[in-house]
């Protein structure tokens, strides 16, 4: 959802761009062609919903928005400028590029709250008591205040992704990607970070979700993008996607998806 008209817009809004932009982009991993010709525009406040088969080219997808995957070919462009391959730009960008993937990928040997102040005083250079403070914040957000102490072992998964979220959040990301983040999770932890995600989404936050919870597409995606052997094969608001499909893929996957 784009944010409402109280809340400071985005630079992506402020200049009428696309936040995120993918303009004919390939890849290959050997002979395979993972990512074919994409091209997808996502607006500041979006959330966008990539589904699909495995080995579709989901996570490659996510991954090469912020360069953790190089590209052959094409452009991608954050907020107007394109990222650069490599060296400090591509730090500074890579930051404003919040990441949450299914393994949590916390540091182990740091407390919650040294988790998530990390990033922010190391890269964003700011003071201690700053970061804490902000970070507090954030943990009361995603709802694991009471845990800033512990250290990720002691907390159940769901509380961990939650801490994740928080951690990526605090870097003040413009965009947030998430790869299947409730897919590690036992069943009753996963509403609790679906909960989190679509809070996030309400309050205007650009978000690229890759998801088997179609529930949550349902709800909070404002696209659904359909992914087959690195192709986007059909795109279009999930009420439209879900009920009225076009292409014999979409339906095909729709139905071994939802039978479940
Ligand atoms: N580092 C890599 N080297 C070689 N091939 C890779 C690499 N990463 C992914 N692939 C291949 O690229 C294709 C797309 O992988 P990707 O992980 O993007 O799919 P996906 O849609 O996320 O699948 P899943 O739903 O299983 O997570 C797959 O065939 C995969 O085996
Ligand atoms: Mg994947």
């Amino acid at each position: 959802m784009t944010a409402t008209s109280e809340q400071t817009p985005s630079p992506g809004e402020a200049t009428g761009q696309p936040l995120v932009v993918l303009e004919r982009v390939n890849k290959h991993f050997g002979d395979l062609h993972v990512l074919q010709d994409i091209d997808l525009s996502i607006a500041s406040g979006e959330v966008v919903v990539i589904l699909g088969p495995s080995g579709s080219g989901k996570s490659t997808l996510c991954r090469t928005i912020n360069r953790l995957e190089g590209i052959d070919s094409g452009r991608i462009l954050l907020d107007g400028q394109a990222l650069p391959a490599e060296g400090r730009a591509l730090a500074r960008l890579r930051s404003d590029v919040g990441m949450v993937f299914q393994s949590f990928n916390l540091f182990a040997h740091k407390t919650v709250l040294e988790n998530v102040t990390l990033g922010p005083i190391k890269v964003r250079k700011q003071a201690a008591k700053v970061a804490q403070d902000s970070a507090m914040a954030l943990l009361e957000r995603v709802g694991v205040a009471n845990q800033a102490g512990k250290y990720p072992a002691q907390l159940s998964g769901g509380q961990q992704q939650r801490v994740a979220i928080a951690r990526a959040l605090a870097m003040q990301p413009k965009v947030m990607l998430f790869d299947e983040p409730t897919s590690a999770l036992d069943p009753e932890m996963i509403n609790e970070v679906l909960d989190v995600m679509s809070t996030l989404a309400k309050d205007g936050m650009t978000m690229v979700v890759v998801t088997h919870e179609m529930g949550f597409a349902r709800r909070a995606a404002d696209r659904v993008v359909f992914m087959d052997g690195g192709r986007i094969i059909e795109q279009a608001p999930p009420e439209k996607f879900f009920t009225d499909a076009q292409t014999d893929r979409a339906k095909d996957f729709l139905s071994k998806i939802l039978t479940h």
